[in-house]
Parts: structure tokens; sequence; C-alpha cells
């Protein structure tokens, strides 16, 4: 991924400090570049715009660099993203070249400047795929910024009052008090308005408190039309007869065409690594917890990847004290004992089966690691020809505390517990350094994978309904409960943590892709009546023809099914820092909410 950083100043050129530099040219190794731009606004009056770029470069032939810039009109681009979609037609070569070609189309036409202003938006809203992105209009003195409408990429602000500076980073610097900017729209600074003068008719919506007037821009209209790529409109349809969920029904063949589209936009093309060892021919790795929605992921990708391509499967394992604490003690767990939070369930769960295997490798009994590896074995089946490489990532506790304070670093302006531990889980699986064992050699040796496109199957619960709450939403208030939780998911989704997330996952030069985020996949979900996706009022005393699938996220279930993995078609979901043991690390009890002491 790459780094983005913009600072307009009234007071002279500002610069990032060495540490956020540095540690923007971790997110983009390939190139740094940076421009500079002064605008005198009314008498005396300037505003000073620094724009710097650092590039992962995964797109075109080439290192493309950035920040681009039109020589004729001093107008600029910091763009952090991928543009797999314009309109409906997929982006050939560097996607930020296309992109900033049509912004700058978009300004240089004899326009009004709300004309201007609308053409800008209608270029940033026909594209499919994650971005943060910092665009300067010279010609009318108007800075634009945002991030994609399901909030992919990390972009973060701060407004400096003393130095009467407007910063915006793809992460947090060490001082100040920075925000998440919104994934609800594009956002638009305007520093000159004398270009404003003449106009009937201003840009609507609320004021930001900055150095100049900032509107914003939803990225939903009301009247969304079709061009604007809508993510569709929540189905809310109850079934009004009986219907039955299995490998025949229709949404089973759409969620593979579609997700099969996805895939390819985000397998296909990615340039080898540079530098990377020539015996190693690997490209892209899979965030592998060994469940059903990254198997999936992994399976299908290997029906869109040449054959003698590597996949590699990355697997993450915590030594947790707490558990190892536990499993000292002799007491047997008891579950459903009143103040047993979730955690200490899953905790105590994991206590007995340390127990059961008291000589067993802390990471090898990880709920993730059991998974992984039944999971590895299960694709070396189905896919024989592939090789598949299981990487298998075991973090000591020593570890994890030695990276603490830059996790904390990196999730910033996140701040709490439950934060911090899946933090944890992306940061070190996204470091890809562990034990490799392929399908070719059992011997697991030192490796470190070179795949900088890390697949993940993030968004898979929230379309499908794989969470327990949304079980527990239909027993309790049966399909308007069911429908209501998922609604509220993804209305959600945008507001999710993807740039905390991508803030821990890029420090590492590698890019997280999320194939059941794409546009037209979540436009299909969303659309999709609730019987198709998931089967929570299945007859259980009905003979069934399916294997024991269960009900939440039963379409993707059945798609794994149809794909030959017929294990992880019935395996149980897990939330990440349960899986991987990093709930609850610390001793003494704490809440998720809890912020990090
Ligand atoms: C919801 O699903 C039903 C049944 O397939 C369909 O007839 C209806 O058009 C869908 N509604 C929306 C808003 O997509």
């Amino acid at each position: 991924m790459c780094g983005i950083h913009a600072v307009i100043s009234k007071t002279g050129f500002q610069v990032p400090s060495e540490d956020l530099k540095h540690l923007l040219c971790n997110r983009g190794p390939d190139h740094i570049g940076d421009h500079r731009s002064r605008t005198e606004v009314h008498d005396g009056i300037s505003y000073w715009i620094t724009l710097m770029s650092t590039v992962l470069a995964l797109r075109g032939g080439q290192v493309t660099p950035q920040p681009f810039v039109d020589a004729s009109s001093g107008s600029a681009l910091c763009w952090n993203g991928e543009a797999w979609k314009i309109g409906q037609d997929p982006v050939e070569g560097n996607d930020g070249q296309a992109v900033f070609t049509l912004l700058i189309q978009a300004t240089s036409s004899k326009k009004l400047p709300s004309e201007t202003t609308i053409a800008i938006l209608e270029v940033l809203r026909s594209i499919s795929g994650p971005f943060a992105f910092v665009f300067l209009d010279k010609r009318h003195g108007q800075l634009y910024f945002g991030r994609d409408r399901l909030g992919r990429r990390s972009l973060v602000s701060k407004y400096d009052f003393d130095l009467g500076t407007f910063e915006l980073c793809s992460i947090s610097g060490e001082k100040g008090f920075w925000l998440e900017v919104e994934a609800d729209g594009v956002y638009q600074l305007s520093y000159d308005s004398s270009t404003w003068q003449n106009e009937s008719q201003h840009p609507p919506e609320d004021r930001v408190k900055t150095i100049a007037v900032t509107y914003k821009h939803p990225w939903a209209t009301a009247d969304s039309d079709n061009s604007g790529l809508p993510l569709g409109l929540f189905n809310t349809t109850v079934p009004t007869e009986h219907f039955v969920l299995d490998r025949q029904t229709d949404s089973v063949g759409y969620l593979r065409h579609l997700l099969s589209e996805s895939l390819k936009l985000r397998v296909q093309n990615v340039p080898l690594p540079p530098n990377h060892d020539i015996n190693l021919h690997v490209r892209v790795a899979v965030l592998f917890s060994g469940g059903l929605d990254c198997t999936v992921l992994a399976r299908m990708a290997h029906d869109l990847l040449p054959v003698d391509q590597q996949i590699d499967l990355i697997n993450v394992a915590f030594e947790n004290p707490r558990v190892v604490q536990a499993a000292k003690k002799a007491t047997k767990p008891r579950k459903g004992s009143s103040k047993d939070s979730k955690v200490d369930v899953e905790l105590a769960e994991a206590t007995l089966s340390e127990k059961l295997v008291s000589d067993a490798s802390p990471f090898e009994i990880c709920p993730d690691r059991c998974t992984g590896r039944k999971a590895f074995q299960e694709l070396q089946v189905v896919c024989p020809a592939r090789s598949w490489r299981f990487v298998a990532v075991d973090v000591p506790y020593s570890e994890t505390i030695a990276h603490k304070s830059k996790v904390i670093s990196l999730i910033s302006p996140h701040n709490t517990e439950m934060d911090l531990s899946i933090a944890y889980a992306l940061y070190f699986a996204a470091r890809g350094v562990g034990t490799a064992t392929s399908s070719l050699n059992a011997t697991p040796v030192p490796y470190a994978t070179p795949a900088r496109v890390l697949l993940s199957g993030l968004g898979a619960d929230e379309l499908f309904g794989g969470y327990t709450r949304h079980a527990t939403a239909f027993n309790r208030r049966g399909f308007t409960g069911l429908l209501e939780e998922l609604k509220l998911d993804v209305d959600r989704l945008g507001k999710r943590n993807l740039g905390r997330d991508d803030r821990v996952i890029s420090h590492w030069g590698r890019e997280a892709r999320f194939p059941y985020l794409d546009e037209n996949l979540v436009k299909w979900a969303v659309e999709c009546p609730i019987w198709q996706k998931c089967d929570f009022h299945q007859d259980t005393s009905a003979k069934k023809q399916d294997p024991d699938i269960e009900p939440g996220k039963k379409v993707l279930r059945l798609l794994a099914y149809d794909l030959g993995l017929h294990s992880v078609a019935v395996e149980k979901k897990r939330a990440i820092q349960f899986g991987a043991r990093t709930a609850k690390m610390e001793l003494g009890s704490t809440k998720g909410t809890t912020l990090i002491s």
C-alpha cells in the first residue's frame, strides 16, 4: 500500500517529521516524492500546500512515481488505493494515473466551480475498489480528500490551531490530536473562495472546523443513479412460504460467479516482488485461520492463478500467559457460571484442551492453528497440483510485549484493548515471518513470505450472517430481528475498523485485499433475499439432503462444499482474537472496550 501526507498551512511549507516519514516509507518502500504549491488568495494571505506520497508498486509494469502533477494547471494527486474498475470497465495499467487523468479532465474545462465539483465527484463515485486520496484542484483553489465508501484504506487528519495547519496522513503522527477521516463521502476544503464569487450555488452540507471552509459530499446521494455505484438497497423481504436453501439454490451459483470475478481483479497480474528469491514463485498470500471465509478464497484463487505459482497460507498463533497460567491451575472450568464473559469461556475451554496435551507447544494448540492445519490438508487433497505453503507464525509473549508500543502507535487514534488484540494478530500475520511447510516438503523451515498481496476473508460474516448474534437475533425475534441486525452490519461496513487494520498491515510493505468487499458482490448480497443467504429458519426435523451444514453463512458453506471443501464447510466460526489467542493476554481482568493502559 502507499502512504499519503498532505499539509495545508497559512504560515509556510510544512514537512512531516522524520519519524512520520519513516513510517510512510514502510508503507511505500518503492518510491517517495513530494510536491509543493503556494497560492496567494488575497492581500498577502497565502496557503502553502505540501503533498507527499510513498509508493508500493503493485499496478502497471513499473513503479509509477507520485504525487501525480499536472504541469499546466499545477493540480496534483496523492493516491493510496486500487481502482479495480471505473464505471464497469476494469482499469488496465496504473490505476492512480487513470484516476488522475479523469480528475484533470474534470477540472480543466471552462465550467463553473460548482460544475467542476460535480464532475470531480462523478469520477470518484464511479471508482470500484479501496482508496484514500488527496487531490489538489489548483485552478479553483480546492483541496479534496476522502476514503472509499467502505473505508478500506486509512486516512487520518489533524488540525493545529497554533500553527494554522491542517494535516492529512495515512497514519497518525506522535504529536497532536488525530482523527480518522470518516468514510462517508468526499471532503472539499475550499481555501480560495474567490473562485466562488458570482456563484449562486455554493456546495451544500456541513462545515468541518479547520483552517478553511470545508464541505462534505456524501457518497450516498438521495437520487443515487447507476453511474454512482450505490451499494444497493437492503432486501428486507420476509419469506411467505417455505423455502429450502441447498446446493441447487440460485444464490450459491451467483456467489461463486461474483466471488470469482472479485478475485480475478485481486489476484491476477500481481507483479513479482523486487529482489525476490528466484526459487520462490509466490505473489499472493492468504491471511489464513483455516476458517470458512479465508479457505474459500484460497480454494478459488487456485482456479485463477497459474499452477506453477505458489500460494502462502499465513497462520498466526500466540502464546497467551493467561491461558498458560490457567492451565497450571488444576480446577476444571465451569461453563456458564454467572460472571464468565465469552472470553473467559473461550479461555476455559482452551485450558481444558491444554491439560489434555500438556506437552504440546502453546502455538500448536491454538484453535486457529488446529483449524489452519486441517484446512491446509484439505486444500492439498482438493488441489493437489498446487504448491501450497503453510506459514506458521508463532508469537511468544515476550515478542508481543516487545512490539506493543509500536502496535499501539500504528492503531492510533483507535485505543481500546479490543483494538489492540485484533491488531496484534494482523500485525504479526502481515509481517509474514515464521516457519513454512509446503506440500512438497513436510519439514518446517524458517521462512519470510515475499508476497505483497494478502487476501483477507473479512466481510463474509456481515454479508451472510455469520456471527452468533445473528442466530441469537433470529431466535429471539425471528426474521424481523435477524434482518435488523444484518442491515445494521451492512450499514456499518464503512465504519468498521478497516482504517486501523490498514495501518497495521501496510506497515510491512504489503497490502490486504478484501474479495468479499467487492462493490458488485456487496450490492448483490445486500439485495439478495435473506432466505438465500442464511438458514436459521430451517426445519431441523426435516430430512436433510445436504450434509450437516450450519445455518449461519449457509450460502458460503454450500459453495465451500461444492468446491470440495467438505470439512471446512462444517467448521464453526471463531473471532480472530479468540482463534489466535490474542484476547486478554494481560493478567487481570479487562473488557474489550477498556482503553489501553
Ligand atoms: C428482495 O427479494 C425478493 C425475492 O427474490 C425480490 O422479489 C425483490 O425484488 C427484492 N427486493 C429488493 C429491494 O431487492
